[in-house]
């Protein structure tokens, strides 16, 4: 049984996905390093003392707190929000007029830009699609139609190895789906009672979508009827399984003894593009698609538990067996997992990486190390769950993309501990080695892999406030980590505060900032610094930390997904879920965020979505003249929070009809583009 597992009548759909994508499964009593913090709290103390600054209680020991330090001996201040404004713009590498936070039903970008929608859920993609129609969608038209929910965008230019900044392939996400606002009456699906077409029709929606793109007079379209056009579904497309735990007895099922073959990607969030241009698809949420009930003593049952299943979130088990762990009870050992696709050889098969580990992967950005070896970083996106990284044995080959064919097969996965230094260990999770030993219930490499989670918890592992992207900076060398949100710090056992996640009731998250040691990304240790505390800095009761020149509308809430530009600037994108209200009272959106100099910390809003959505997939072009973002699941996160909506989305009453605004016509999760209206850098 899940004791964790929500009664889904009570709530509404959107709020049953926020609530699993929050629920701790991490059964740790790790040491709270309480005797720890007590030690970074000295190191504040010192450094407020030393500055004489004790009106800035609020403010952990960090370059910001130095830098309001300065600015308050200097008798500079200011808070009047002009000043503040024109303070950022004189200490930050961004020039644009911010936005204001707000929430409203459409979408907003900083004066002097254009922010178009490029592809809408529905919008036909392969040959032969039909036209989005609502009312009568089907698996087949689904499978030949852009997907629900994009997340992760990648760009990856035409010609293969240029650096075209008007002509690629854009890699998408489709993550998950959101039944009450897809499905027109009479439907259960959005009570986890599906029809067997409603649950093809979600599976279809699932996985990722390969668009050709082009820029033609300032202007980007789609180019129909291209040769690189394609669907990756969780209903139909084959995937190997490859590397250590391949072919592993606990990857076999009655329909693929092999345990090298599954069909379908599931809970694509974000991810990444390999330096030889193949997408990494990060699977998130895999739990969500598995009911059943397990006995106690099914050996797969701790497992399952640690991961959240069984749930009920989308009741597929009702109508397609291999969903049901009672039925085949190893295919859900088979989700979780990071998916190598090549968008360049439109016929090949996607194949799942087994090296880099099964949890909740968030995403999977990588960069060459000084040594040649590809690293890679994840996030597993839980409340106390951990940070991760991968070290490939072999180089990259920069010259010849066929010889790194199958480099993710082999490598060191291993997970960090934050030590109250401001130190970062990273434990490599080796079978065999530490307690990773039959004893222990791993009886191979593969053992450790499939429960990367509870192996890392054993090597001591740091739990932290759910990572979710992480985001290499290959100007600074350094590494920027999203941490959402968790409240749970010291609630009924669990972990309370540690000196890389300070806050118990942290309802806004933070990012961190890891500094490999010597600059090595594969070394076995590195640093690490807070660079903020999300939530609002004028509010003394959310301790967060801001440069003093972010303005009344450059702070936000629940770090999400994230992208360095080509120039090494910093944008964080947000998802607030239900609480955005609580959180913050904007939509979520772009902001900016200074990672450099006297500006460090401050941000900028950018970009804001419609009621209801979250922010995805920021990408930029190689030139940084386009800026492509997923606006996810309009209409339904906290909608009974909307002024004057004050209700849950349904397909028939959705809170807004972005982006179409016609009757009949439901809320459709959209790429968009945005690019400056004098043709210019984005933010420059
Ligand atoms: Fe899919 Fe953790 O966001
Ligand atoms: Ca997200
Ligand atoms: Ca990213
Ligand atoms: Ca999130």
């Amino acid at each position: 049984m899940n004791p964790d597992r929500p009664d889904n009548a009570s709530i509404s759909p959107a709020e049953f996905y926020e609530a699993q994508e929050d629920i701790s499964t991490n059964p740790s009593t790790a040491p709270t390093l309480g005797d720890v913090i007590q030690q970074r709290f000295s190191r504040r103390d010192l450094l407020r003392g030393a500055l004489g600054v004790s009106a800035l209680g609020v403010l952990a020991a960090s370059p910001l707190a130095a830098l309001a330090a300065a600015a308050e001996a200097a008798g500079n201040s200011e808070t009047d929000s002009d000043a503040r404004i024109k303070d950022a713009t004189e200490t930050t590498r961004f020039a644009f007029t911010e936005i204001a936070h707000g929430v409203d039903k459409t979408h907003h970008v900083a004066p002097g830009y254009t922010a178009e929608v490029l592809m809408r859920w529905g919008d036909p993609l392969l040959p032969g699609a039909p036209a989005f129609d609502p009312g009568g969608q089907s698996p087949a038209a689904q499978s030949a139609q852009f997907g629900y929910n994009n997340d992760f965008i990648g760009y990856i230019p035409l010609p293969p190895g240029s650096k075209n900044a008007e002509h690629g392939l854009l890699c998408v996400n489709h993550e998950y789906t959101n039944p009450e606002v897809m499905f027109p009456v009479p439907s259960s699906a959005a009570v986890g009672e599906p029809s067997l077409a409603e649950a093809e029709i979600q599976l279809a929606a699932h996985g990722g979508s390969i668009l050709e793109i082009r820029r033609k007079d300032g202007r980007w379209h789609v180019v129909r009827e291209s040769p690189y056009a394609r669907r990756i579904t969780a209903l139909a497309t084959e995937i190997l399984l490859s590397g250590p735990a391949a072919g592993h007895q606990r990857l076999q099922t009655q329909a693929d003894p092999t345990g090298t073959r599954v069909i379908g990607t599931l809970g694509n969030c974000a991810g990444g593009i390999t330096p030889w241009d193949t997408w990494l698809m990060a699977e998130e949420n895999f739990h969500a698609y598995f009911g059943g009930d397990l006995d106690d003593d099914h050996p797969e049952q701790a497992n399952y538990i640690r991961c959240g299943i069984p749930s009920s979130r989308y009741g597929l088990n009702r109508v397609i067996e291999r969903f049901d762990i009672n039925a085949e009870p190893r295919e859900a050992n088979r989700f979780g997992w990071l998916v190598e696709v090549d968008p360049l050889e439109p016929v090949s098969t996607p194949i799942k990486r087994t090296a880099l580990g099964r949890f909740k992967h968030e995403g999977a950005e990588s960069v060459i190390n000084g040594d040649g070896r590809l690293v890679i970083y994840s996030g597993d996106d839980q409340r106390f769950e951990h940070l991760y990284r991968f070290v490939s044995n072999d180089k990259v080959n920069p010259n010849d993309r066929a010889a790194n064919r199958n480099l993710l097969d082999s490598g060191i996965l291993s997970v960090a501990r934050f030590n109250d230094d401001g130190s970062l260990d990273w434990l490599p999770l080796v079978h065999g080695q530490g307690l990773l030993t039959a004893e222990n219930g791993f009886a191979s490499q593969a053992d450790v892999l499939i429960e990367a989670r509870r192996a890392a918890t054993l090597l001591g592992a740091t739990p932290m406030d759910r990572p979710e992207d992480v985001e290499p900076n290959p100007v600074n060398g350094r590494v920027y980590v999203m941490l959402t949100n968790n409240s749970k710090r010291g609630n009924d056992g669990r972990p309370g505060t540690d000196t890389a996640n300070p806050r118990a009731n942290n309802i806004w998250g933070h990012v961190l900032e890891l500094v490999p040691k010597d600059g090595d990304h594969a070394a076995d240790q590195a640093n690490w610094e807070i660079l903020i505390r999300a939530g609002n800095p004028n509010d003394p009761g959310t301790a967060a930390e801001w440069n003093p020149a972010t303005s009344e509308n450059g702070w936000f809430a629940c770090p999400d997904n994230c992208a360095v530009d080509a120039s090494g600037r910093l944008w964080v994108a947000t998802d607030q879920g239900k609480n955005w209200q609580q959180a913050s009272g904007t939509a979520d959106g772009v902001w900016a965020l200074e990672t450099e100099g006297a500006g460090r910390g401050t941000g900028r809003m950018f970009f804001r979505v419609p009621v209801g959505a979250e922010m995805c997939g920021p990408r930029f072009t190689p030139d940084d003249r386009t800026l492509f973002v997923a606006v996810q699941h309009p209409a339904t996160d906290g909608t009974k929070d909307f002024p004057g909506f004050e209700r849950v989305s349904t397909f028939e009453d959705p809170a807004t009809r972005w982006p179409d605004f016609k009757a009949g016509m439901p809320p459709r999760p959209s790429v968009v583009v945005i690019t400056k209206d004098d043709g210019g850098e984005i933010g420059s």
